[in-house]
């Protein structure tokens, strides 16, 4: 018995050594298609289909080092496995000698290193049926079955893997349940992408409260998505585009209900997964870019997924968000390593307990704005919001708290808080929630804006005095109205136009020598309300530094930009008109067009042509539509945002800075070409500036030169620099998180530097630009970036050299770039005065278009 012990023993020794010699050797053997009774696989063998597309076997994901039994598509460069049989029950690699799958006693079963049952199909058989027959195949549709030898027919087979799938519903498969048996499929997420244990997402067939609907799931009870009911041709929830490739069936009788879909194409490669992120997602095969590709998800949005970011975790669907998840202030990711392969659903986790009840100094909160609340809020009774604030204090299970009379009353929140949203400031369904933190985290994280316990009467008063201001201001605005509608509208209009052109007598004298007189149309304000329909949510395109755009259908069905600016400046009427007129004189092929104004009371608004592909960032910081911009396109791109910015800044007759220079400023026509908007704005927000120099700094982090940062210098160098950040981002497809940021390899320039450094230029290239990429210009680019990123203004080239490096064939001959800007300067150093001024709070920090008041 114990020599036995000793044997195993030194067999398992003996395995760790052998083991990686092992694994390296990739399953040398196939042993056909089938698993009978003589042949099982082992780490050393594996089946394949007939047709050769599927392969069964052993395998791992990433650097997990746990092995599992699954089927992958054998002929793709990218492993994917579509289904895995021991998830929860997975072999360790000194194991992995001994491990066998293979038929016993009628099942297909998986036995572990001391060579017991981990897993099985668990077939009851007829009486009737002969045990040592049964065989299990691999089939051509990638679907495993167990059946007995002697019969191919498929109503005879006792097992099939379509059956019990594991995240992904293949084509020809049913997604469903039977109504006699209650079996159903569902599919689970995994866990992260290098581990296939089960995670909290799953997609299934409803039974009761949607009977017969497709459902997504968190933690198999939380349904935050469903198809909507099957009108016979679609699901009223899904957005069905009918297509070339495959149609849907859906049946729902007497023994089952379910749900299949199947391809007209056999050769496409294509199927359903539920994503570790809680999205299920219908995916292509691709050859051009050898990926996979993804032409539909459920939810649409990420934040829509239940718990997308875990506990504590927030989510940020915003454009300008620099990642989706993170942490609250106080906390952080529970398990890094989750997080780095974009799996957040484990959440975030205190950086310091809490403190209740002991001695010591109290928790306090923390203020979070614009927020969807969480989950599972309880509503409590209290009569204000410092009730409701001490009520949650006293309770040593309560996280947090949110207070709003008009809404919920006091709602506080106990165990974990799942499922925020950082909304944008302007959505209504924002709320504030005070969250719960140990005192120590309110000195580490000072943040001026940070509203403590102790300021909350305080802000209270100014509150107060605001509302009556509103209310009385909205009072006086309806009153206007009223009186103005009486007028007829169009003397209304004359009268501002007179008046505008009438102090106007500079601006005609400097237009002579143009062609024609440049005149911009002047709008009502009535007819833009009625193109935007109120300025409504749905007509919104973005949100700009300088106000909020939308989209507005003027007579003829004429779609036209309106940009309502924010009333932060103090310009007169006259004053904007003439910068208006100035800017409508900018004409090139690479500036958006502005087609006209409007002027009303406080209401400032610009026009601009249309453009129906929106901006460059929503391009090129997305997967599916990067593809698009291959990398001639992205080529041209740079090469018209040079020649948009060099007109701007040489070629015209007034010389504009642009000051807030970034993709989502770039928008691209029908035919991809870039223009720059938002020229120009920063003089009409602003009036004239007349020195280079100056106490508001306009600008999105992430994209502002230093000297413009921090000393509120601006000049053609700055723009120059942003113009840097613009090209290294349109070749790695990557934001540039802003610069005062920690980690080296997070910051865009850091990364781009090291490369650069290395010689590993290439490895800055989006992923889906390598097919089409030409070298030489890719390093000309980053070059070129690199050159623009410069910290000393004096270094960075002007507009012109820049065109002409674009366009030099001699890329030996460009000059080398010096180490840019903030690498040296991070938060905590030497100049921590600087660093505040700009630092926000630590959820959702970058690429914030703000105004700062700079201390000086
Ligand atoms: C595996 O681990 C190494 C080092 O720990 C890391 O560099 C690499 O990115 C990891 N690969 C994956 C797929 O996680
Ligand atoms: C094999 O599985 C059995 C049953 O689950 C377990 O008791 C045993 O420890 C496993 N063997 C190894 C080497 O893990
Ligand atoms: C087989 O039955 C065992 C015990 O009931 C169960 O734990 C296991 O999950 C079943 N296996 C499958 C594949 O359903
Ligand atoms: C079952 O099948 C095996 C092999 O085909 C055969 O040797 C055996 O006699 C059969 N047993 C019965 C009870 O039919
Ligand atoms: C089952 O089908 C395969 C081909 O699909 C064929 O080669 C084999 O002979 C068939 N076996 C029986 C028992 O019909
Ligand atoms: C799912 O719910 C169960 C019971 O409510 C809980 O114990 C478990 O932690 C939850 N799982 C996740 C992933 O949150
Ligand atoms: C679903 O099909 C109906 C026709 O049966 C069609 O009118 C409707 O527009 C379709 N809905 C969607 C979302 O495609
Ligand atoms: C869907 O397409 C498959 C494959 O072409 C075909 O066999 C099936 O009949 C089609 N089903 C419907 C409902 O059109
Ligand atoms: C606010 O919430 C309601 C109800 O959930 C939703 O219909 C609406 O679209 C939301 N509004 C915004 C701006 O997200
Ligand atoms: C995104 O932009 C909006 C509106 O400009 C702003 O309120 C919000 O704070 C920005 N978010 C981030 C993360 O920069």
């Amino acid at each position: 018995m114990s020599s036995l012990f000793i044997l195993l023993f030194v067999l398992f020794f003996f395995s760790i050594l052998s083991n990686f010699h092992l694994a390296k050797s990739q399953r040398s053997s196939v042993i056909g298609d089938t698993i009978d009774t003589n042949k099982y696989v082992s780490i050393a063998s594996t089946i394949v289909s007939s047709n050769g597309n599927f392969e069964m076997g052993f395998f791992t994901a990433g650097n997990n080092s746990n092995y599992y039994i699954g089927i992958w598509y054998k002929k793709l460069s990218k492993q994917t496995v579509i289904w895995v049989a021991n998830r929860e029950t997975p072999i360790s690699i000194y194991e992995m000698d001994f491990a066998q799958f293979k038929i016993s006693d009628g099942n297909l079963v998986l036995l572990n290193g001391t060579r017991q049952i981990i897993w099985s199909t668990n077939i009851t058989f007829a009486s009737n049926l002969n045990k040592s027959q049964v065989v299990a195949t691999l089939l051509d549709d990638g679907n495993l079955v167990v059946r007995d030898g002697d019969s191919n027919v498929s109503a005879n087979h006792l097992w099939r893997s379509f059956d019990h799938p594991s995240h992904t519903f293949m084509p020809g498969s049913k997604f469903g349940y039977n109504k006699r048996t209650g079996m159903k499929q569902v599919l689970t997420s995994w866990k992260n992408a290098n581990d296939p244990s089960p995670g909290p997402f799953t997609h299934e067939v409803d039974m009761e409260k949607y009977a017969g609907q497709g459902v997504i799931k968190w933690n198999h009870s939380v349904i935050y998505w469903n198809s909507g009911p099957w009108t016979g041709n679609n699901f009223t929830g899904v957005p069905y585009q009918p297509n070339p490739m495959f149609n849907y069936t859906y049946v729902n009788n007497d023994d089952e209900v379910y749900f299949r879909y199947d391809f007209f194409n056999p050769s496409l490669i294509s199927n359903f997964i539920m994503d570790v992120n809680g999205q299920t997602k219908q995916l292509l095969w691709m050859d051009s870019i050898q990926d996979w590709n993804v032409f539909y998800t459920d939810p649409k949005q990420v934040c829509d997924v239940f718990g997308y970011c875990g506990a504590f975790g927030t989510c940020n669907d915003q454009v300008n968000a620099s990642s989706t998840c993170g942490c609250l202030v106080g906390f952080k990711p529970k398990f890094e390593k989750d997080w780095k392969l974009n799996s957040f659903s484990s959440g975030c986790t205190r950086r310091t307990s809490l403190n209740c009840g002991d001695a010591g100094e109290k928790d306090k909160f923390w203020m979070h704005k614009n927020m969807r609340l969480p989950a599972n809020g309880e509503s409590v009774r209290a009569e204000n919001e410092v009730k409701c604030e001490s009520l949650c204090l006293e309770n040593c299970d309560c996280v947090g708290y949110a207070y709003d009379i008009g809404k919920y009353g006091c709602l506080i929140w106990k165990g974990e808080m799942l499922n925020l949203e950082q909304l944008s400031q302007d959505n209504v369904n924002g709320s504030t929630i005070y969250v719960r933190l140990a005192a120590s985290e309110f000195s580490t994280n000072q943040d001026a804006n940070q509203n403590q316990t102790s300021n909350k009467l305080k802000v209270a008063i100014p509150i107060g005095v605001i509302a009556a201001l509103l209310f009385l201001s909205c009072f006086a605005f309806i009153y206007y109205r009223k009186r103005r509608s009486s007028k007829v509208k169009e003397s209304a209009t004359k009268s501002i136009r007179q008046n505008a052109e009438g102090e106007g007598m500079e601006l005609i004298d400097i237009q002579d020598d143009d062609k024609g007189n440049i005149d911009v149309p002047f709008f009502s304000f009535e007819s833009i309300l009625v193109a935007t329909d109120d300025f409504s949510e749905q007509n919104k395109l973005g949100q700009g530094g300088f106000g909020p755009v939308y989209k507005g259908i003027f007579p003829g069905g004429r779609e036209i930009a309106v940009k309502r600016l924010s009333s932060l400046s103090g310009q007169g009427i006259n004053e904007f008109k003439n910068e208006v007129m100035l800017i409508a004189r900018l004409q090139h092929r690479n500036l958006v067009r502005l087609l006209g104004y409007c002027i009303q009371s406080n209401e400032k608004i610009l026009l601009y042509e249309y453009m129906a592909n929106k901006s460059l960032d929503t391009f090129i910081f997305d997967r599916r539509r990067g593809v698009i911009l291959d990398w001639r396109k992205r080529f041209e791109i740079i090469e018209g945002i040079a020649k948009g910015l060099l007109y701007l800044h040489h070629d015209s007759r007034l010389r504009i800075i642009h000051r807030d220079l970034k993709t989502s400023n770039i928008l691209l026509d029908e035919e991809l070409n870039p223009k720059i908007s938002d020229f120009g704005l920063a003089r009409v927000v602003e009036g004239k500036i007349t020195q280079a120099n100056t106490n508001k700094v306009v600008g999105t982090y992430g994209y502002m030169a230093p000297e413009y940062a921090i000393d509120g210098l601006f000049s053609i160098k700055s723009d120059v620099f942003s113009f840097g950040i613009v090209i290294l981002e349109i070749i790695s497809g990557r934001r540039n998180t802003g610069f005062f940021h920690q980690e080296e390899e997070s910051n865009l320039l850091g990364h781009a530097w090291r490369l650069w450094t290395e010689d590993r230029a290439m490895d800055l290239v989006d992923q889906s630009l390598h097919e089409s990429c030409n070298k030489e210009e890719a390093i000309k680019c980053l070059n070129i970036g690199l050159l623009c990123v410069q910290e000393d203004p004096k270094d960075r080239p002007n507009t012109s050299s820049i065109i002409m490096m674009l366009g030099s064939e001699n890329i030996v001959s460009l000059p080398r770039p010096n180490q840019p800007a903030f690498m040296t300067r991070k938060c905590g150093g030497g100049n921590t005065s600087s660093s505040s001024n700009v630092k926000s709070d630590g959820v959702s920090n970058n690429q914030l278009t703000v105004t700062i008041e700079m201390g000086r």
